[in-house]
């Protein structure tokens, strides 16, 4: 605790997370180093408006010199959400609080991000503000061990969508290609092994480095249109954010790949350069491209993941009357710009009608 400096702190996170012990753990450090700490434990998975306004009455009152957000992305991007309304209500006035997040899942990267995903009036809305990142990321995969296979699961491919569509992104560069290389390669090697046993260490480790890699790799290149596809219909039937992008993830590989036809274009050739990476067979960019799209359905299949929306439980008749107000949703969404191919409406709705 060496870092943190000050009088006050708040912590926030979710009520699983404190009764797991891990709040009273960061209180206890905090108070040797001579600060206060207030809690807020209200989050819940996709953090909405109201809860975001309760949490900020009780920072304006507590006015913390330190926020640590302990929990999942639900709770970090919450803790940011806090930081950006304070900031929005009061401009240069406001002093930021030094900001630690602490990830207890290996999934969002959020600990090292811009974004913050929450939902406004059933949407899930994507802030993106440099001053909502936090100061220090505390990265430790001892608060990940608690984590129910499920989440695991959901959180892992979330890390694969994220460095998946950061390969391909508009602004992909020799950096962000060089991080998302190595995020990949750990999730096809370790995500198998920690879903098998939960109680591997080494797999968790190694997981839980892959999702903040591949969140810095995001957070510089750009994500796409599989995340604003997944807010979309994750806020819409309120599904596992992870989950929602593991359904996606090759359709919209192969969308942007081009599959159905020349399976040449920019974003073929980066999937392709991809699988080369992974010692795929890649002697053509569509041998390639099936290549990676193969190896992601493999990893599906290892994970016991559904086939689409529909195994889910969501009913028929309700996914074809959200399609197109989903559809609309995400082509505004902040991700679709980074997307290397710009869609229309009309092919997003092609995507969601293939995943049912
Ligand atoms: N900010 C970003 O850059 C970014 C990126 C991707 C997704 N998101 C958003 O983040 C949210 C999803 O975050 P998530 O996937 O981390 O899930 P989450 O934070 O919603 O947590 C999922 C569940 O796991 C539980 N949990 C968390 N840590 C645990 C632990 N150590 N032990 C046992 N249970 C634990 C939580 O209590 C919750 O019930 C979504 O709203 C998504 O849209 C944000
Ligand atoms: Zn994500």
């Amino acid at each position: 605790m060496k870092y943190v400096k000050g009088k006050t702190a708040m912590i926030i996170s979710d009520k699983l997370i404190d009764d797991l012990g891990y709040v009273k753990i960061i209180q206890e450090y905090l108070a040797e180093a001579g600060l206060n700490s207030q809690i807020f434990t209200d989050i819940c998975p996709d953090p909405d408006t109201k809860v975001l306004g309760v949490g900020l009455k009780l920072f304006q009152q507590i006015k913390p010199d330190v926020l640590i957000a302990i929990g999942g992305g639900s709770v970090i991007d919450a803790a940011k959400g806090i930081i950006y309304s304070a900031y929005k209500m009061f401009g240069g006035i406001f002093h930021k609080p030094y900001f630690v997040a602490v990830p207890t899942t290996s999934g969002t990267g959020s600990e090292v991000t811009d974004f913050s995903v929450i939902t406004a009036e059933g949407d899930k809305i994507v802030l993106v503000d440099q001053f909502m990142a936090p100061d220090l990321a505390i990265l430790d995969s001892d608060c990940v061990a608690s984590v129910p296979r499920k989440v695991v699961i959901d959180t892992g491919m979330d890390v694969l969508t994220h460095a998946t569509e950061a390969y391909v992104a508009n602004n992909a560069s020799d950096f962000t290609d060089a991080l998302v290389e190595k995020a990949v390669r750990l999730i096809f090697e370790y995500l198998p092994l920690i879903a098998a046993d939960i109680k591997n260490d080494e797999a968790r480790d190694h997981v839980h480095n892959a999702s903040c890699l591949a969140g810095i790799a995001f957070n510089n290149a750009g994500l796409g249109i599989n995340h604003s596809l997944a807010h979309a219909i994750g806020g819409t039937f309120h599904l596992a954010h992870g989950r929602c992008n593991a359904l996606l993830l090759e359709k919209v590989i192969a969308y942007n790949g081009d599959l159905s036809k020349s399976a040449n274009n920019q974003a073929a050739r980066r999937y392709a350069k991809l699988a080369k990476q992974l010692g795929l067979s890649a002697r053509t960019v569509r041998e390639g491209l099936v290549s990676y799209i193969d190896a992601v359905k493999h990893l599906k299949k290892q994970l016991d993941i559904e086939a689409g929306f529909g195994t889910l439980g969501i009913d028929q008749a309700d996914y074809q009357a959200a399609i197109e107000k989903m559809a609309e949703t995400a082509m505004m969404d902040r991700c679709t710009p980074t997307n290397p191919i710009k869609p229309s409406k009309e092919e997003l709705i092609t995507i969601y009608k293939s995943v049912y």
